[in-house]
């Protein structure tokens, strides 16, 4: 099979799989992975973490949200760039941030250059996903967002901790076919594991 096609079939799979997930099944996992991340040394100590608000049945991060408010951390959500297409920007999310809903039917805050973050000062970035593999290799959406961001980090322009946030049923046990664009990361959690993979930077 061609690979933009398998590449399809893996996220029309997965996403089919996700749905699949009962109410319960979907608070119970999401609960897992909120309690798991904050397990973890690093997220403790972190100071400004950003991370994404559950599209598509993705698994659901506003408890791990709620968790980090808890915490005085400072939390960012992301924002399309208004001018450079297929760039993001991160912007300050606390509980009474405003939120509009973007051209690809996602909430964002309200652009406002105030709250913008400097990416040399986020230690930890919680990354959306569709599937991965057992080399970190990962598939989003299909808009290249989080690819173009992470460049960033695999050059060590910033020093930022990737982590993705997934169901366990993204695992695919068959390698991600890859693109040259594609950032692979260097870390994964799900309900029941955090995955670590040694990600030679650029
Ligand atoms: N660093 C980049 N520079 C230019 N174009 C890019 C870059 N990264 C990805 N793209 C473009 O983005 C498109 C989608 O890429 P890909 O299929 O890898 O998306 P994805 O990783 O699933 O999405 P996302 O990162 O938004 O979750 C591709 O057509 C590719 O040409
Ligand atoms: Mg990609």
């Amino acid at each position: 099979m061609d690979k933009y096609l398998k590449r399809q079939s893996i996220r029309d799979n997965v996403r089919m799989q996700r749905r699949m997930l009962t109410k319960k099944q979907q608070y119970q996992y999401a609960k897992m992975l909120a309690l798991r991340a904050l397990k973890d040394k690093r997220i403790q100590r972190a100071n400004k973490l950003a991370i994404f608000l559950s599209f598509d049945n993705e698994i659901n991060t506003n408890l791990l949200i709620n968790m980090l408010w808890k915490e005085t951390k400072i939390v960012y959500l992301p924002v399309l760039h208004p001018f450079a297409p297929g760039h993001l920007l991160f912007m300050q999310y606390n509980p009474n941030t405003p939120l509009v809903i973007n051209r690809l039917n996602i909430y964002e805050p309200q652009l406002d250059v105030t709250t913008l973050l400097l990416l040399n000062q986020l230690d930890i970035c919680f990354i959306p996903l569709v599937a991965f593999d057992n080399y970190g290799n990962r598939l989003g959406m299909g808009g290249g967002f989080y690819d173009r961001m992470l460049y960033s980090w695999y050059t060590g322009e910033f020093t930022f901790c990737p982590i993705g946030l997934a169901y366990d049923c993204q695992y695919q046990t068959e390698a991600i076919p890859t693109e040259k664009w594609d950032i692979p990361l260097p870390e994964v959690i799900t309900p029941s594991c955090h995955w670590h993979w040694n990600i030679a930077l650029k």
